[in-house]
């Protein structure tokens, strides 16, 4: 057992889906997994590990923002070995040219948090994605024909922003904004794994635009259809 996680060590598969949200992890472990057992109920913060295609696949909500999905992490991959983590979640669009549903895979994380300047002591770390999986996450996408875009996301501390910072962030190419995928790179630069962010655009910031639930719904299946697909083949 971990601090946060009530499972024991062979409870979590080598690959783990991770969304912030932990009733998505069990509808995600209800409507795409066989056999799915929930190894975590520690602060509501659902994990199911089960069977997709053949292969064993884990599914650990976050909780919102940097700080929380950082201790579920780490301890996923110091406690219980976790190889290859990918985050499902959404995103905020910053360009009007991005539109709503679109699948975003972030190569890079720029990150407004002081999380690490204070880990690389006022230095700039760049959190980037596993090339593997990112290739692979294309190449699976491509095949169940989804467009999906390929950039940089911003992980912000602050989802009600009152500078609209998401216009600087615009400005040097950034396609959305989010408030986790800088800590899943950072941690898995850290401890040598593998991890991608896969984005769906929820909203945009730039043109005020949002979808409804029907429409999440929809574009939240076609990225895990893409994000399990790209998971059993690590
Ligand atoms: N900001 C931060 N995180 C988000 C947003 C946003 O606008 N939309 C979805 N996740």
């Amino acid at each position: 057992m971990s601090t946060h996680i009530g499972a024991l060590k062979g409870d979590v598969a080598d690959v783990v889906l991770l969304p912030g949200d932990p009733l998505r992890a069990k509808f995600i472990a209800e409507n795409f997994l066989e056999s799915p057992v929930c190894y975590n109920e520690v602060r509501g913060m659902f994990g199911f590990t089960g069977i997709y295609k053949g292969k064993r696949v884990s599914v650990q909500g976050t909780g919102m923002g940097q700080p929380s999905f950082s201790i579920y992490a780490n301890e996923l991959f110091t406690e219980y070995g976790v190889k290859t983590a990918i985050r499902v979640g959404t995103c905020g669009a910053v360009s009007p040219e991005v539109k709503l549903g679109e699948v975003i895979l972030a190569i890079g994380a720029s990150t407004d948090s002081a999380i690490n300047k204070r880990r690389f002591r006022g230095m700039n770390f760049a959190p980037t994605c596993n090339f593997e999986v990112l290739k692979k996450a294309y190449e699976v996408s491509a095949s169940m024909g989804i467009s999906c875009r390929v950039g940089t996301v911003v992980s912000s501390d602050l989802f009600y922003d009152d500078d609209n910072n998401w216009k600087l962030w615009a400005s040097y190419g950034a396609l959305g904004i989010e408030m986790e995928t800088a800590e899943l790179y950072t941690l898995a630069a850290k401890y040598g794994r593998k991890a991608l962010g896969i984005l769906t655009v929820s909203d945009n910031i730039a043109t005020g635009e949002a979808t409804s639930a029907k429409e999440r719904e929809q574009t939240f299946t076609n990225m895990m259809k893409i994000a399990l697909d790209t998971a059993v083949s690590f």
